[in-house]
């Protein structure tokens, strides 16, 4: 098949891409913007093959979506990208509403318009919201509490409503936390392995007791793939990992795995409106054929392995950008805290 996959530079989209063109033996068109998370480096080994072709741009820029759709003759589109990180939601909502909204409206209705045969938008079992006891199913309300998590439903009930109102063929996953190589040092599990090798505080939000359903990135992928070939037109399926955690045992196993101390730990101020625990039922998407296949501790010991032995690819990024995100976002809190 000849995909248009979106965000392909960075975390799950790399995976993503790469397990279609090497393993699924798909033509595939990467367009990413290489905003800050987008890395082609994450995409390198990909280059000179044949089926497949990395394009600069923006999934909000109509005529460049319009005419790649056109001149790839492209059959199936998979939107993966996004403004993805809550913290930054908070610092600039707009950018969130500018690509997750906006962006995937003029990604879903170019594809639309050129006849695109599946259409599979990637939203995140954080649009149920805060789910205190039990765990969500995909007909349950949609009750996104950040500008991330609210954007990221905006998107997916625009997609679901292509199927209700055009009978456009749109597919969408919900999946939980994601983990593995080649995330983002900003996120909670690749931002505290990196400091911990480098000896340095890891800040936890809050008492540190908010749960997650953590989804290795191969799994991820898997599901996203099973889904776009074989999902029922205008479902969602809900995608976890069934490894339920709280933040600070998960916190607590890296340190173990790295064989560093736990009083690295420093207890941060919150993040506003921080969600407590999100959970899905993922009896959908076994049904239609999917199961996770990584075991938490083998995924969590693999994924603490990649960043100890690929350095260079996270101290890169940590001494760009990234340095005044981390002091912006973390500087006061952790003097506060006791010290750096
Ligand atoms: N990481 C998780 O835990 C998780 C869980 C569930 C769902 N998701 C969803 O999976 C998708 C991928 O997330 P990720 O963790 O890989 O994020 P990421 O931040 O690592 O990657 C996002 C990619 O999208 C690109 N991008 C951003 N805006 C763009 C635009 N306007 N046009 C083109 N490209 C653009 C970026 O350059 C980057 O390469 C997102 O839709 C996210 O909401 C993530």
């Amino acid at each position: 098949m000849k995909i248009l996959v979106t965000g392909g530079a960075g975390f799950i989209g790399s995976h993503l891409v790469r397990r279609l063109v090497v393993q699924g033996g798909h033509e595939v068109v990467n367009l990413d913007a290489l905003k800050y998370s987008g890395n082609p480096a994450n995409v390198k080994d990909l280059e000179g093959k044949a089926s497949y072709r990395f394009v600069h741009g923006d999934i909000a820029d109509q005529p460049l979506v319009e005419r790649l759709l056109r001149e790839h003759r492209i059959e199936g589109v998979i939107n993966a990208a996004a403004e993805t990180h809550v913290d930054r939601s908070i610092l600039d909502p707009g950018s969130f509403a500018r690509t997750d909204v906006v962006g995937t409206g003029v990604l879903i209705e170019e594809s639309r318009r050129a006849g695109v045969l599946r259409f599979l938008q990637v939203s995140t079992d954080e649009v149920y919201g805060s789910v205190e006891t039990g765990s969500s199913t995909e007909d349950d309300q949609l009750a996104p509490r950040s500008p991330y998590s609210a954007s990221k439903a905006g998107g997916d009930l625009l997609a679901l409503s292509y199927w209700t109102t055009f009978r456009f063929p749109v597919v969408v996953t919900r999946g939980s936390n994601t983990y593995g190589p080649n995330q983002y040092p900003e996120k909670f599990i690749p931002l505290f392995v990196t400091n911990a090798i480098d000896d340095q505080p890891l800040p936890l939000y809050g008492d540190g007791r908010q749960r997650r359903d953590w989804l290795a990135v191969e799994d991820h992928c898997a599901a996203i793939e099973h889904v776009f070939l074989q999902g029922e037109p205008g479902h969602v399926y809900n995608v976890g990992g069934g490894n339920e955690r709280e933040n600070i045992t998960v916190a607590e196993q890296m340190l173990a795995y790295l064989n560093k101390p736990r009083n690295l730990i420093r207890f941060v101020h919150d993040r506003p409106g921080h969600d407590r625990r999100y959970a899905v039922d993922c009896g959908k998407v076994r049904q239609l054929g999917w199961k996770p296949t990584v075991p938490f501790d083998v995924g969590l010991r693999a994924t603490v392995e990649w960043y100890r032995t690929n350095e260079s690819w996270w101290r890169k990024i940590k001494s760009g950008e990234f340095r005044a995100y981390y002091e912006e976002m973390y500087g006061k809190r952790l003097l506060d805290a006791g010290g750096k």
